[in-house]
């Protein structure tokens, strides 16, 4: 058999597997969605949960419109489909797609109908990585969506986060709208994301600009947590280290980590940075020299992310304040030998 990504599906096709998985749902069988935040792995390494899970569909059992219904308990679920809302995300790589989760309790007279985004997500254990990311920002105070039900067919996850209607990401700006300091100024989003997530010990793992996203007042949303981690376990070992000394092995390498994820966020903001706001690629010839390229990073990007931090005030300012201070000595140094 054909598994889900083996085969181009047209979007009536995924929704249709998704309802037969929710019809065929036991009565009554509809589990709390479970708190995933016990699995995760604190020590900057990406390892997703492999947790078995038994069939049917899970609930966030708090969440507005459902919580109701469960004193007389759900007797059926239904999906519909909005196309519509899929305008301006078409190059979601998972194919999110977005609809109404209709939900009726035994009585037959009480319905919930949330708006909701579904992602199918290749494989359970990411699936359930990725809930459990969500819930954990939650827990912190990170603005991030909420999820509502969670849903396996074979071995494809489908992770339904509650739907954020004012919420756009930055590739989907009319940059060429913008002057200049109007698409710095906008960076200023991509900044800050990394700064409230680095503040967190959390590293985002794909921050380019299709996933950074902000709200309809400004305020950024934090999306697409696919391959974030957390290093709160190695920021927590090296609490009391004293930062402005020389660090022995097993410290260097616990910040080499660190360093490490701050690094491959700022590579991927910075790649967007490139294609929207300098205009150029890494295999342009006639692209600027990388010591002017690494002077607009600095002013735009590096120094607002080390004002942003000090803002935030985060417990784990001295180490990260280390980590971006070793972290941009190698930028520098790398942009003399023209390498971006
Ligand atoms: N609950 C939601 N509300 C509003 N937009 C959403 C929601 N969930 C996902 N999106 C949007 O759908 C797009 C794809 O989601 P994302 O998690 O980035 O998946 P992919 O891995 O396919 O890129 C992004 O633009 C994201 O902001
Ligand atoms: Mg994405």
């Amino acid at each position: 058999m054909k598994t889900f990504f083996e085969t181009p599906l047209t979007q009536l096709d995924i929704v249709n597997r998704f309802r037969s998985d929710l019809i065929t749902t036991p009565e009554g069988n509809f589990h709390a969605l479970p708190d995933m935040q016990p699995y995760i792995n604190h020590d900057a390494q990406f390892s997703r949960p492999a947790v078995q899970l038994q069939p049917g569909i899970f609930l966030d059992k708090e969440a507005a419109g459902i919580s109701p219904l469960h004193e007389n308990g759900i007797a059926s679920c239904d999906f519909r489909l909005r196309p519509v809302h899929r305008l301006g995300r078409e190059d979601s790589h998972n194919l999110v797609f977005f609809g109404h989760l209709v939900l009726q309790d035994r009585s037959r007279k009480a319905f919930a109908e949330t708006e909701v985004a579904v992602k199918p997500i290749k494989k359970v254990k990411e699936g359930l990585g990725e809930l459990a990311m969500f819930q954990y920002m939650r827990s912190l105070g990170i603005p991030t969506f909420r999820p509502i039900a969670f849903s396996k067919h074979s071995d494809t996850a489908y992770l339904m986060t509650e739907f954020d209607r004012p919420v756009n990401t930055m590739d989907t700006v009319e940059w060429h709208e913008l002057d200049r300091d109007e698409k710095w100024q906008q960076v200023g989003l991509g900044v800050s994301t990394l700064a409230l997530l680095h503040s967190n010990m959390l590293f985002h793992g794909d921050a380019e600009f299709k996933n950074i996203a902000f709200n309809d007042i400004g305020e950024i949303v934090i999306v697409d947590p696919e391959f974030m981690i957390s290093a709160r376990g190695i920021a927590e070992a090296l609490q009391g280290v004293r930062m402005n000394r020389a660090l022995d092995q097993d410290e260097a390498t616990d910040l080499g980590w660190i360093k490490r994820k701050m690094s491959n966020d700022f590579t991927n903001l910075c790649r967007s940075v490139n294609r929207y706001v300098i205009g150029i690629n890494a295999q342009d010839r006639r692209r600027p020299h990388a010591t002017a390229i690494f002077k607009q990073y600095r002013k735009h990007i590096y120094l607002p992310y080390r004002k942003e931090l000090y803002n935030i005030g985060s417990s784990y300012l001295p180490l990260l304040d280390r980590a971006y201070n070793e972290l941009l000595i190698d930028r520098k140094e790398q942009s003399k030998q023209d390498i971006i």
